[in-house]
């Protein structure tokens, strides 16, 4: 049952759309996928008005840190997967969700303001594993990249990030008309028609790449837990 958050401290960094991608590639996946939408702008909880019943996939809106930890508490039988869209600001949500979070994907477009949003959260992680003791597994995905050509400002972010030793995904998600439709439109990849949307298939297998690589990073498995049988019925069937 683990908590992955996306944060940027730098507005319009992509963090809704590789929340979206991820869960719902999760969901497709068969996992039992909740999103907190711990944004005020609701934009997931917008998204999923929009959609309709998605199979395996649930939003709470109106997260906040008063409220967090009991989603989750609530929520953790029905859930193989929470995935946390942090607002573009920094506030004591921001130290809570990373502080709970089993990993932390910090999407950043291939520009410098956007790479500054990061190291903000990079430090705060920082500073909250020097208090805690505890290490808060976290990486960064680059959004918003052209498939065709690398930008110098990409190359640039990259290098940055090479020095501080911070782990890059080797999924970069690219600049896809597919995923600005799913916010318009509402539903997943797989309800768009590919007649309609260019590199659809493309599209498809980002996501399914980035979901691969980002459950290969959780340290638990995200199954679907094996119901529990008290032991008492146990004996009984026996
Ligand atoms: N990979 C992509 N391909 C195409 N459009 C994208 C992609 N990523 C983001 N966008 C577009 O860029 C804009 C900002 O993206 P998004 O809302 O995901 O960023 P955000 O970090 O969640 O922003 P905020 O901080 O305001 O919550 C949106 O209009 C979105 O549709
Ligand atoms: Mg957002």
């Amino acid at each position: 049952m683990p908590v992955i958050t996306f944060a940027n401290t730098k507005g319009g960094a992509g963090k809704t759309t590789a929340v979206l991608l991820l869960s719902t590639e999760l969901a497709r996946m068969g996992h039992r996928v909740t999103i907190l939408d711990a944004d005020p702008q609701h934009w997931i909880s917008r998204w999923h008005e929009l959609s309709g019943h998605i199979p395996n996939l649930s939003v709470i809106s109106h997260v906040t840190s008063s409220s967090l930890e009991a989603h989750i508490r609530e929520n953790k039988a029905n859930t193989d997967c929470f995935i946390i869209d942090m607002p573009g600001t920094r506030s004591p949500l921001l130290t809570m969700a990373l502080g709970i979070s089993d990993h932390v994907v910090i999407p950043i477009q291939g520009c410098a303001m956007d790479a500054r949003g990061g190291a903000q959260v990079l430090e705060l992680i920082e500073f909250l594993t020097e208090k805690t003791g505890r290490k808060i597994n976290h990486s960064v995905v680059l959004t918003r990249v052209n498939a065709m050509i690398t930008t110098r400002s990409l190359l640039l972010v990259k290098g940055l990030l090479a020095t501080k030793n911070v782990r890059v995904l080797d999924t970069a998600i690219a600049e896809r008309a597919a995923y600005r439709d799913i916010f318009d439109y509402g539903g997943t990849l797989s309800g768009l028609d590919p007649l309609k949307v260019s590199n659809l298939d493309k599209a498809k297998e980002n996501a399914q790449s980035l979901a691969k690589e980002i459950l290969r990073l959780l340290p638990v498995r995200v199954v679907r837990s094996v119901p529990h049988v008290p032991s008492i019925l146990r004996r009984k069937v026996a």
